[in-house]
């Protein structure tokens, strides 16, 4: 079982060096209790995924201490600015343009070029201020089962995987965040959440859009840019090909991969935390390379390699760039 400590000077100094170290804490946030990670660090950001047992990497919330922290990983338009304002902190998620070049790691935005920020109540924002990073953070449940609301919740479903454990009660709101992202002026609901659509409207003399949620993340994924690499991917590999680029894992190569374009290796002791972490900057920087296909080794579909292989086969499956070849595709 995790440790539990309550909410006192000690317990912000424990959890922020253990996040510091890269550990995993599930942190009590007015909404829900956030299973949290050091955004910025890759291998403790896959950890999340391995300690919920989520066969997808879908993208994560990512939580700040201030504005201020905000701006340096996201530009802000005037209405997010309002709504930032008027909610903050509290249960209201922004989805908004990721800035290039900040150290967030692409695991936390799952590859695509937006990121969802919020600023949460309480000891949270405590600890975040500690660190000076932002930490990455789901609700503290196994995937499928409820989030967790409590201490003792927390503890009986991920006690087994996780450093620690910050005990503030129950949770104030105890459903998860409200997540909104601006659009052409307007404001969609991308999840209904704990801040009431009415409370939104009241603040900003607007009514509310909404947006089917796997379609804001989905929609970007499809342009060919996100998950999907310039480059075909041809995947479990056992032999390359004259001009290929090679994504490897493991200590085994596939026969001809001395010979590659470029070779970069997820993971060479065959950890799949490991590659998790390195998936969306190796590909990204094999494709740099200008290779025509890249040859990906296989990857064993336990733990996270089922994310992995899942993330593997979305980048090769046939794509589009216009809406006539889309059509085709289908
Ligand atoms: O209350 C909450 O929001 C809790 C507490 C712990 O803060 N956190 C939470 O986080 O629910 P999480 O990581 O489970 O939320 C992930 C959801 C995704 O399923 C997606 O709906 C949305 O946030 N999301 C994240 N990034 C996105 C993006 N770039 N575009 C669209 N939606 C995004
Ligand atoms: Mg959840």
């Amino acid at each position: 079982m995790a440790r539990i400590m309550g909410t006192d000077e000690q317990a912000v100094l424990t959890a922020a060096e253990l996040l510091a170290a890269g550990k995993l804490v599930a942190i009590p946030t007015e909404t829900v209790y956030g299973l949290a990670a050091d955004a910025t660090n890759g291998d403790a950001v896959a950890g999340i995924f391995e300690a919920k047992g989520r066969p997808h990497f879908n993208p994560l919330i990512c939580h700040v201490s201030d504005t201020a922290m905000a701006e340096r990983y996201a530009t802000i338009d005037p209405l997010s600015r309002r709504l930032i304002a008027a909610f903050w902190p509290g249960p209201l998620t922004l989805v908004l343009p990721l800035k290039a070049g900040t150290p967030i790691h692409p695991l936390v935005a799952a590859g695509l070029e937006t990121i969802a920020l919020r600023m949460p109540r309480g000891i949270a924002g405590k600890i975040i201020s500690a660190l000076d990073r932002p930490l990455a953070a789901p609700s503290a449940n196994t995937s499928g089962r409820i989030s967790g609301t409590s201490a003792g919740a927390v503890n009986d479903d991920l006690g087994e995987r996780i450093s620690l454990i910050l005990d503030a009660g129950p949770s104030e709101v105890g459903l998860e965040s409200t997540i909104v992202k601006v659009e052409g002026g307007k404001v969609l609901i991308l999840r209904p959440g704990g801040l009431a659509a009415e409370d939104i409207e009241a603040a900003l003399g607007v009514t509310l859009g909404r947006m089917d949620q796997r379609a804001a993340i989905e929609a970007p994924g499809m342009m060919a840019s996100h998950y999907a690499p310039a480059a075909k991917m041809r995947l479990n590999i056992h032999e390359v090909r004259a001009g290929e680029a090679v994504l490897a894992f493991g200590p085994e190569r596939a026969s001809g991969a001395e010979n590659a374009v470029g070779n970069l290796n997820l993971s060479p002791s065959g950890n799949l935390r490991e590659a998790a972490a390195n998936l969306f900057d190796f590909m990204k920087r094999l494709d740099r390379l200008g290779s025509a296909v890249i040859a990906v080794e296989p990857i064993p579909f336990n733990g996270l390699g089922e994310a992995i292989n899942d993330r593997l086969v979305r980048a090769a499956a046939p794509r589009a760039s216009t809406i006539a070849e889309l059509d085709q595709i289908k």
